[in-house]
């Protein structure tokens, strides 16, 4: 499992002191923290190569699109893309959404037609649907959940439907942490004549994906949750799709040539990088995937399942902490705990475990329309990654049962 120092060396950050506090990092859902390595390539980058990429016909430049072009190639091997071209860098995961929203779904989707989504949406891949839907007439639909929190079966077989266009749900939930089968999906929407896209946020950094075995059309995640900095994001699409849309953003590089009046798009994947790119994110990027790969997910997704396994049986023995998505009848719970804590605000819950060093997050995890589904206004979160410890749950646990103590209440 993970020794606590293992990976101390690597992450400088998770060593330290916050006020005073060793920190107790458990907010790897919103971003997670950085090892050495990438942020030597990021230092690298823009401390020995940094230059305008594709645009110099000097060394510098010429190496800055190196760095980049090879984060492409890396990117594509990661997730298992036919070719490097299927892959559109963004700046995270909301950028490739509404690029598909903007680009795919303006162009494809129809008065009549139908969006599907599930209720357990980051708000990312729920607003972009719902203005598609308002602006093309289309109609926003759900699949909403069974008791234990997975995806409701019969919403799944019965609300794809001839009329469908696009179905586009999140690998795994940034709230319940549970795995949706996205195979099935994909499967069920191809079958209809719908496009199927995958948000892959919160999944990409702890399992393997392979974007060919799922058949996803599209496939979208952010950088700075999988060991990388913040503003790289990653869109996969499949070659001839994305060759059929427009461009989404326009501006320098994305174009073929450029009239008074017309201008003819550049060939994929620049159609869709308008503008000077994150090179530095890129070389993150690709060092990130190094580290992971040389990790490897069977490593990651052990750890993960031994810190849930070894949390739930304490966290259920407190009576005043209620979860969420903890009782799945399938083994498709990963390391992402929600919980509140009976009379106290997740807001509350959050301050005073930060006064004992441990850091969650709380509020409604940018998915307002699942806490309303579930009869809450907010809860709170605590995600794991593999350099989380034993101890790390201890010390969350130990201050979690102090909480309402700290509030006057009684146990
Ligand atoms: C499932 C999911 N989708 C999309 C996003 C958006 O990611 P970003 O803010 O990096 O664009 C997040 C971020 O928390 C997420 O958890």
């Amino acid at each position: 499992m993970a020794d606590a120092q293992e990976f101390l060396k690597d992450f400088p950050l998770l060593g330290q002191k916050m006020n005073g506090k060793q920190i107790t990092y458990l907010d790897n859902g919103a971003t997670t923290q950085k090892p050495e390595q990438m942020i030597e390539a990021l230092c690298h980058y823009y401390g020995g190569c940094n230059a305008n990429p594709h645009r110099g016909a000097y060394a510098l430049s010429v190496e800055a699109t190196e760095i980049y072009e090879k984060a492409r190639v890396r990117t594509a091997q990661f997730i298992h893309a036919a070719r490097p071209e299927e892959i559109i860098f963004t700046k995270n995961a909301t950028e490739a959404l509404n690029l598909v929203a903007y680009s795919y779904g303006m162009t494809n989707v129809h008065e009549g037609d139908e969006i599907l989504i599930s209720i357990a949406e980051h708000h990312s891949n729920l607003v972009p649907w719902q203005h598609v839907a308002k602006a093309t007439g289309a109609r926003l639909r759900y699949i909403y959940l069974e008791d234990d929190g997975n995806l409701s079966e019969e919403d799944i077989e019965k609300k794809i439907t001839e009329r469908t266009k696009l179905v586009a749900v999140t690998q795994i939930s940034n709230v319940l942490g549970l795995k949706n089968d996205i195979r099935r999906i994909v499967k069920k929407a191809h079958a209809v004549g719908a496009a199927a896209l995958v948000d892959g946020s919160q999944s990409v950094a702890h399992m393997a994906v392979n974007v060919q075995d799922l058949d996803a059309d599209f496939f979208a995640f952010s950088g700075h949750k999988m060991l990388s900095p913040m503003g790289i994001g990653v869109l996969y699409g499949k070659y001839d799709i994305l060759d059929a849309m427009p461009p989404f953003l326009m501006g320098g590089d994305m174009i073929d040539s450029v009239e008074e009046q017309d201008t003819t798009w550049a060939e994929l994947p620049a159609k869709f990088e308008a503008g000077t790119q994150n090179v530095g994110g890129a070389a993150g990027l690709t060092a990130a995937i190094d580290y992971l790969e040389s990790l490897t997910f069977d490593r990651v997704e052990a750890i993960e399942k031994d810190l849930v396994g070894y949390a739930l049986p304490k966290l259920r023995a407190l009576p005043y902490i209620e979860l969420y998505g903890c009782d799945s009848r399938r083994p498709n719970k990963t390391g992402i705990i929600a919980f509140n804590v009976r009379d106290v605000h997740p807001h509350d819950v959050a301050s005073i475990l930060d006064s004992f060093g441990v850091a969650i997050r709380a509020g409604h995890h940018c998915a307002q329309p699942l806490h309303h589904y579930l009869g809450q206004n907010a809860s709170c979160r605590a995600s794991f990654y593999f350099y989380n410890t034993r101890a790390d749950v201890d010390r969350w646990i130990a201050a979690l049962q102090k909480v309402r103590g700290v509030l006057g209440f009684g146990a």
